[in-house]
């Protein structure tokens, strides 16, 4: 089977509150970008497609792909204001395919074993997408902050990337939300929207975390050091 993936880093990194762009600044060396890059260039995943900010495409190319000699990135296009934007964005780019991976690019420390994972899930079950049990519990409140409700927690699941698909089966959930305008916060839930279809979770891993705000960039360089002190 062939399988494209998608790669988004086309967000503005707001929550980080840093000068530089997230998935630009470097993390062990290295921009927090070039270690899902490398995690897919590594797999069987035949082409890369990366997704970036508007005018960030030539540094993009020149500072990661072009320096780093990622041969399987086949294509940097812009992305749009939310993320299901970019992402629709990423699937126009695709080539002709039968599996596609969506990733964030903010989430450096996926491994092949949850790349493989999904694959598998997506070619029995047409999606596999990466999550985890929550460890908190987790309450529903209203507006003012009084809680309504507590889920069961061992039906609550933290939801990660890689969010693996047949390709034309991910490709029409977003044309249909899309031309709706409805906005959805990962991919599993395009599914769900445009086709009421089941989803299937695999198995991520608690350090397959999404970079979001300075204490994840904390916890990120501890991740890194601890693989350098493995190695040597
Ligand atoms: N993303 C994207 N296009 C957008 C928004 C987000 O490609 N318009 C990407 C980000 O680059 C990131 C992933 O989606 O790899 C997950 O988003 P998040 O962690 O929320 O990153 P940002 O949107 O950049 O951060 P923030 O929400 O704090 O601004
Ligand atoms: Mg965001």
């Amino acid at each position: 089977m062939r399988c494209s993936a998608v790669v988004l880093a086309a967000g503005k990194g707001s929550r980080m509150n840093s000068d530089k762009l997230k998935q630009y600044m470097e993390l062990n060396g290295y921009p927090l970008l070039y270690y899902s890059l490398l995690a897919f260039e590594k797999s069987r995943v035949d082409e890369i497609v990366l997704v970036t900010g508007e005018g960030e495409e030539g540094y993009c190319r020149a500072k990661i792909i072009e320096k780093y000699q990622f041969h399987k990135v086949k294509k940097i296009v812009p992305g749009g204001g939310e993320r299901y934007l970019s992402v629709y964005q990423g699937l126009l780019a695709v080539n002709d395919t039968d599996i596609v991976l969506i990733h964030d690019g903010a989430r450096p420390f996926l491994d092949q074993k949850i790349i493989e994972r999904t694959i598998c899930a997506a070619e029995q079950f047409g999606s596999g997408v990466a999550a985890m049990p929550v460890k908190d519990t987790i309450k529903i409140a209203d507006e003012d902050q009084f809680v309504l409700q507590t889920p069961d927690r061992s039906r609550l699941w933290m939801m990660q990337t890689p969010q693996t698909f047949s390709y034309s089966k991910i490709r029409a959930a977003y044309e249909k939300i899309v031309a709706k305008g409805q906005s959805v916060t990962d991919d599993a839930m395009a599914m769900e929207l445009a086709f009421g279809e089941k989803v299937k979770l695999v198995e991520g891993s608690y350090r397959n975390i999404k970079v979001t705000t300075q204490e994840d960039w904390a916890i990120a360089e501890v991740f890194c050091q601890r693989r350098n002190s493995k190695k040597k």
